[in-house]
């Protein structure tokens, strides 16, 4: 590994890898806003070697910590394909081990690889021996409440020579149902001395701060809350929250549209791609709403993303953002799109 890359998973805040979510636009508006590394979406290993996939190995110079993402159960496939994101410019490799989509657990790749520790590290090893760059590794605390088996695992990568783990603080069992277990992240990163970066519910500056006293996890990797608010990364940097206005945050999500503008192209072909991304992520934004500390602290060790949104209160412009509705995603989508919001 090259020196400039020994520190690039240390104390850092990450967006975490997501399918869709992670597109190179919205990793731009989240990186804009603080995110220190970004990550592909999931590239399937198999397919890459086979000539597909190549578009989600693309990234912006903005990004100057970008990841690609694997998934996969061939050894010599997955090294295959990590020695292809390298020559693509990837600064680093994440191997999915996470992944929970019966049709990948079905083939044997994601997460069905947290009940092969065996495969999962030879694996880890191959793509190690293939590339230059560091390569991290993403794992849950285990497939199932009956084999919670993360510390093992850990000790399995970093022996196979992962520079990085990501975990997940849930089983595959379990998807997003209850908050994510923080004590099995931390006795994962206590039976190991490579970084980890601790995954699970990360919403509020809060969030870090707890999590930074009651464990050593020092590296975080953020989904949902990102996915809600890509401000949020200001907000974990400066340790305060930020309460934008709606004019604000219409200019965010403008901010969105001119980055995918710019990305699939500014005509029709484009402009229907930008449309059908920003829809989606109206799904996500619509549920931001302006927790405080108060409500932090009401929840116990409870996370605020598992906690019902509460009715939006203040101007029409509010409430708006603020529906489930897709008719209104739709005049969201036109408004910003016409830069008619206050302020614009
Ligand atoms: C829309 C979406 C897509 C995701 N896709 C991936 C993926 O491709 N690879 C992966 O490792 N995790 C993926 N995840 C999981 C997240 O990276 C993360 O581990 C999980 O959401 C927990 O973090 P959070 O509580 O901050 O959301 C995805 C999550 C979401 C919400």
């Amino acid at each position: 590994m090259a020196a400039e890359d020994a520190g690039l998973f240390h104390e850092v805040l990450a967006l975490s890898p997501m399918a869709q979510g992670g597109n190179l636009p919205y990793r731009r508006l989240c990186r804009s806003f603080g995110a220190q590394l970004t990550c592909s979406e999931m590239v399937l290993a198999h397919k890459l070697v086979t000539g597909g996939e190549k578009p989600l190995l693309r990234h912006h110079p903005d990004e100057d910590a970008f990841g690609v993402q694997l998934a996969g159960k061939h050894v010599d496939v997955m090294s295959e394909a990590a020695r292809m994101a390298e020559e693509a410019g990837a600064r680093f490799i994440d191997l999915n081990f996470g992944c929970p989509i019966d049709l990948i657990v079905k083939r044997g790749s994601g997460a069905a690889l947290l009940q092969r520790p065996g495969r999962l590290a030879e694996i880890v090893a191959a793509v190690r021996a293939a590339v230059a760059v560091p390569v991290s590794v993403k794992l849950r605390l285990g497939y199932n409440e009956d084999k919670l088996n993360v510390v093992d695992l850990a000790k399995r990568c970093e022996e196979a020579g992962a520079d990085a783990l990501g975990i997940h603080g849930r089983t595959r069992a379990q998807r997003y149902r209850q908050s994510a277990r923080w004590e099995l992240i931390e006795a994962s990163a206590a039976a190991v001395n490579i970084p980890v970066l601790g995954n699970g519910d990360i919403y509020t500056p809060w969030d870090v701060k707890r999590r930074r006293e009651q464990t050593r996890v020092r590296s975080f990797l953020v989904a949902r809350g990102a996915l809600v608010k890509p401000w949020i990364f200001r907000e974990l940097i400066e340790g305060e929250p930020w309460y934008p206005t709606a004019a604000e945050r219409f200019a965010i999500m403008r901010r969105f549209v001119d980055l995918a503008l710019e990305h699939f192209g500014d005509d029709e072909k484009g402009h229907g791609r930008v449309e059908r991304f920003f829809l989606w992520h109206c799904g996500f934004w619509h549920r931001y709403h302006p927790w405080t500390h108060d409500d932090f602290l009401a929840l116990g060790d409870e996370s605020l993303l598992q906690a019902r949104t509460p009715q939006a209160e203040g101007d029409a412009d509010t409430l708006l953002l603020a529906s489930p509705e897709e008719d209104d995603h739709r005049l969201i989508w036109r408004r910003v799109l016409d830069r008619d919001y206050p302020g614009a």
